[in-house]
């Protein structure tokens, strides 16, 4: 779907896929676990069968059908050297989570991604995992991939991370269970732990403490039969749209609510939004909730400091219930939005300026007065599938058409957005 107008109220029930955060660490730590790794739930999202190639491509057997991921573990060392270069598509984090591991291999590999892959900065890894010993460079000497890594022997490190990043935070911790010794990463703000959660529950020796995470090496890690909750980045479109459209009152099933990962709920609320939790339970440490909303008048927020990493995907749509909100809403300290899959303090202010609103971008964030109405338009996703989701719910309350180019980039995270969307409109 590429042509969107403004829809009348949203009811119903929704299931999101499979967090893809979660999803891309079950297939990983199923493939260096000994045995077999059943995953149900599976985000079946691009950048999540990018890394189920990678471990294929490493010799790993993987079984995909509707009903879950069956992952054949051969072990920490039971990987094997690739025939090619590992292709990481469009994902971050199977580029960045990788070459911690790859860096405790045995054999040589090169790894590279797609256009906006070998753009965005992987020297945040380069860095720390030399420090640790690992032979790791880029290949056009500019920080980026194509990545060439080679054997070494890898030491442990105390690691000051000058970003809060998941993705930082698990390569070191990854490349730690390689390592001759403890390795701890501390970061300024706590980043999503998802990482820490599920290596323990492998069976890795693995502490967390306010801003630090420790792994100490030496252990196999044990084959997990793992239900992943649904993704509360993808949730955030639909919690945006119940809240947005008048009259509308849906209930969103199964949505993982790890307090690293929930600050949108945190906004939300602060915004004004009613929101209840309904059926809470836990899933091996991951909490999980349904969602039950209702629209709600908003107004302003300022969105700042240590809740920034708990909601980094989630801002382009805070950005555009922002614009519908009543005042003067400021997101600070949030530079890292730069260097996602696109620039997103340029591509959600320039959206939502074509679209009428009062964007301003700033150095680490953005200023949006909101209040006015919206008109339609021709946007760009600029193939960052977090983009397209969050305009195509703005779209919803736009007087006129809005169409977005490659709008199709939802496959990365949430191959069926657009019918799912629809499934809500047409009740
Ligand atoms: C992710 C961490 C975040 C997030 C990304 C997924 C992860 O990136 O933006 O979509 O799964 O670890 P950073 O850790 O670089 O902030």
């Amino acid at each position: 779907m590429d042509e969107i107008q403004k829809t009348g109220p949203l009811q119903g029930e929704i299931t999101i896929p499979g967090d893809k955060s979660i999803s891309h660490r079950a297939v990983m730590f199923g493939s260096l676990a000994r045995g077999k790794t059943r995953i149900r739930g599976f985000l079946q999202g691009a950048d999540c069968l990018s890394t189920i190639s990678c471990f294929e491509k490493m010799g790993i057997e993987i079984s995909n059908t509707p009903d879950e991921i069956v992952i054949n573990g051969q072990g920490l060392h039971g990987l094997k050297s690739p025939p090619d270069t590992l292709y990481t598509g469009n994902s971050g984090t199977t580029t960045r989570l990788i070459s911690g591991i790859l860096s405790g291999q045995n054999f040589s590999t090169r790894l590279t991604g797609d256009e906006s892959i070998c753009k965005r900065p992987m020297d945040r890894v380069i860095e720390p995992l030399s420090q640790m010993g690992a032979s790791i460079r880029s290949e056009g000497g500019n920080g980026c991939t194509p990545l060439l890594i080679s054997p070494s022997a890898l030491h442990g490190i105390d690691y000051a991370s000058p970003v809060a990043s998941a993705q930082i935070k698990s390569a070191i911790l990854l490349a730690g269970l390689y390592a001759d010794g403890q390795t701890s990463v501390t970061e300024p703000v706590l980043s999503r732990n998802h990482t820490e959660l599920m290596l323990r529950s492998f069976g890795a020796r693995v502490d967390s403490h306010a801003n630090t995470a420790v792994v100490i090496p030496g252990d196999e890690l044990h084959a997990q039969d793992i239900t992943v909750p649904g993704d509360i980045s993808s949730a955030a479109y639909f919690i945006a749209a119940a809240l947005l459209v008048p009259g509308s009152e849906i209930i969103i099933k199964n949505v993982g609510i790890n307090e690293t990962r929930a600050g949108i709920l945190e906004v939300v609320r602060a915004m004004g939004a009613d929101i209840q939790y309904l059926n809470r339970s836990d899933n091996a440490g991951e909490p999980v909730a349904d969602l039950l909303v209702r629209h709600s008048s908003l107004h302003a927020a300022v969105v700042e400091g240590s809740l920034i990493p708990t909601l980094i995907d989630e801002i382009p749509i805070i950005a555009v219930m922002a614009a519908f909100a009543d005042g003067e809403t400021v997101i600070r300290d949030a530079a890292e939005l730069k260097v996602k899959e696109s620039d997103r303090i340029f591509t959600v202010t320039e959206n939502l300026r074509l679209l009428g609103a009062d964007a301003v971008p700033t150095g680490d964030g953005m200023i949006i007065r909101g209040g006015r109405p919206l008109h339609g338009g021709s946007l760009d996703s600029y193939k960052d599938h977090r983009i397209a989701m969050s305009f195509a719910v703005a779209a919803l309350m736009c007087e006129g058409t809005v169409s977005i180019k490659d709008a199709d980039c939802v496959n990365i995270s949430y191959p069926t957005f657009y019918e799912d969307l629809n499934k809500l409109r047409k009740k």
